[in-house]
Formats: structure tokens, C-alpha cells, sequence
């Protein structure tokens, strides 16, 4: 197994994070409008809880222009999010806040390949039967744990971006996971540093066969300056009803609070492969 050097605990709750947790909140109320079982499938899972006035989030102080944003008085599109973030104490990631959201008959599955994070998520979900989680290979486990047996699922992707490889690996990965499960809805964030990498991205994804692609993107910058985050994206694949009419307002709404005024700040939500 390759080693993991990122970790994410010095980045948890940034802007990056309140994107994708927002929108990872509004796909898990939109499946749920429907009653039968649900199967979560997070592929990056990372340690699941972090405590943002200590370590390495202490140390970068990344939330503060993130979460620490939103806390006080959030936009009411933004309410559910943040509601959840203030009812789970230290700041929840991906984990956390799917099985905040399960109902006693949906199922988690976290793959997490750094192995003290992994046993550290492990530990912190012994008693719960409706979460697994496996020190495992995020890559690999979207060929061995794809269908699920509900037959309804979310696959949340989400990279640590540590090479210039990642983006590759991601289009490889959505593909992999897809032709495996296509009526599943998949998630993943990636980062906007310069807009060539994510156009390349984005034109593979249009060359692989997958269907019914809508991206949701925010740029708090022109994405000029390569060692910057200057901004994020989701790209949903079989994204659920009325995501590309409820995702702008949303946008809007984290932009206005994790913003400062820049003139190259922007969202998009874009359909860019029909169904
Ligand atoms: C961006 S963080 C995940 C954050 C988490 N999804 C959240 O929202 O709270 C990426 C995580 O992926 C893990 N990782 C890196 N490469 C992996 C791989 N090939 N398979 C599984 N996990 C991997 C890292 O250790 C890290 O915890």
C-alpha cells in the first residue's frame, strides 16, 4: 500500500470543507426524500471529528476563514450545514456528518488509507452496526465495494490532491465505480488552484462514457496562482432532482460569507454531460 502524507486535520473546516459539506448535506436530504434503504459509500474518509482549537487546525487557523465564517447567524440556505456542525461538537468531516444523517435502515462505508486514521475512525465506530470502515485503498474499493446490495447509493470521492497524478486517478476512478453502478449518485471535490488542470479534468470526464454530469464550482479568486486554493469544486454524477436549481442559491450564500470582494470571485453550477 502506498504511503499518506497528507492529513487533513490542518485543513478541516476550510472554505474547501464548507463547500463540500454543504452540498454533501443537500445530496443526503435529497436521497432521503425517498424512503427506501441507502447505502453511503465514503471513499476518503479521514478521521472523521477535529477539534479545531488544537493541533495542526489550531496551528493553520484554515477554519477560520471557513467554518468560523458561518457559524454566527448562518444564511438560512446554509442551516441545515451548520446546525449540524454546531449539534456535533468538534468539527465533524464526511463521516461524521453522514452518520449524523442516517436513518436506522441506511448503511455507511468509510475506506481510509492512512493507518492511524483509519484505526482512530475504526475505534470511534466499534459499537455502531450501520458504519464499516476498512483501511483500504480508496481506488480499489470503487471496483470491489460497488453495487451495493440497496441498489441506491452515494459515493462521496475525495482526494487528497497531494500529486499531479490525482486528477487522473479521479477521471480513472469516477469511471471504474460508474460502470459498476450506474445508477449511483457520485460526489467529488476537487481543488481550483489553476483553471488547466481542472479543464483537462473535465474534458476527460466528458471523453469517459460516464452520463448526466453537473458541476458546482466556487472561486473565491481568479484561479491564477498554482500554489494557491483559489477555489473548489463538486462534480456530481447523476446528480438528484432539482440540484441544478437549488445548488446556485447555495453557492451564493457560502460565497458571501467566505469571500472577501475579490472581482475574480464566482460560482458555477454546470451541466457538462447530459443524461
Ligand atoms: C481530503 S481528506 C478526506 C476528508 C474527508 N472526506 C472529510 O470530508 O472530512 C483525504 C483523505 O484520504 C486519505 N487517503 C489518501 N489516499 C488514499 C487512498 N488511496 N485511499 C483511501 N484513502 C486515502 C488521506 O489519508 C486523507 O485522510
Amino acid at each position: 500500500m502506498a504511503a499518506v502524507n497528507y492529513r487533513h486535520a490542518f485543513h478541516a473546516g476550510n472554505f474547501g470543507d464548507c463547500v463540500k459539506h454543504a452540498v454533501l448535506v443537500w445530496l443526503l436530504r435529497a436521497l432521503q426524500r425517498k424512503v427506501a434503504p441507502l447505502y453511503v459509500l465514503d471513499t476518503h474518509a479521514g478521521v472523521g471529528r477535529y477539534d479545531l482549537n488544537a493541533g495542526a487546525a489550531a496551528r493553520t487557523e484554515e477554519w477560520q476563514r471557513g467554518i468560523g465564517q458561518l457559524l454566527d447567524d448562518p444564511p438560512p440556505l446554509l442551516a441545515d450545514y451548520v446546525g449540524l456542525v454546531q449539534s456535533l461538537g468538534l468539527y465533524p468531516g464526511s463521516p461524521a456528518i453522514v452518520r449524523a444523517l442516517l436513518r436506522p435502515y441506511d448503511r455507511l462505508v468509510c475506506c481510509e488509507l492512512h493507518p492511524e486514521d483509519a484505526a482512530s475512525l475504526r475505534r470511534h465506530f466499534a459499537a455502531d452496526t450501520q458504519v464499516a470502515v476498512h483501511h483500504r485503498d480508496a481506488w480499489e474499493a470503487l471496483g470491489a465495494l460497488l453495487p451495493p446490495k440497496e441498489r441506491r447509493g452515494l459515493v462521496l470521492i475525495d482526494p487528497p490532491f497531494e500529486g499531479p497524478q490525482e486528477f487522473a486517478a479521479l477521471a480513472d476512478g469516477l469511471a471504474t465505480g460508474w460502470q459498476r453502478f450506474r445508477t449511483g449518485v457520485f460526489a467529488t471535490w476537487y481543488p481550483f488552484k489553476q483553471r488547466a488542470p481542472v479543464r483537462q479534468f473535465l474534458a476527460d470526464m466528458q471523453q469517459s462514457g460516464v452520463r448526466d454530469i453537473v458541476i458546482a464550482e466556487l472561486c473565491l479568486r481568479e484561479p491564477v496562482d498554482p500554489v494557491r486554493l483559489n477555489g473548489c469544486g463538486m462534480l456530481v454524477v447523476n446528480p438528484p432532482y432539482r440540484f441544478e436549481q437549488e445548488l446556485p442559491a447555495i453557492l451564493t450564500a457560502l460565497l458571501g460569507r467566505l469571500g472577501d470582494r475579490d472581482p475574480g470571485a464566482a460560482t458555477t453550477v454546470r451541466r457538462i454531460v447530459d443524461e
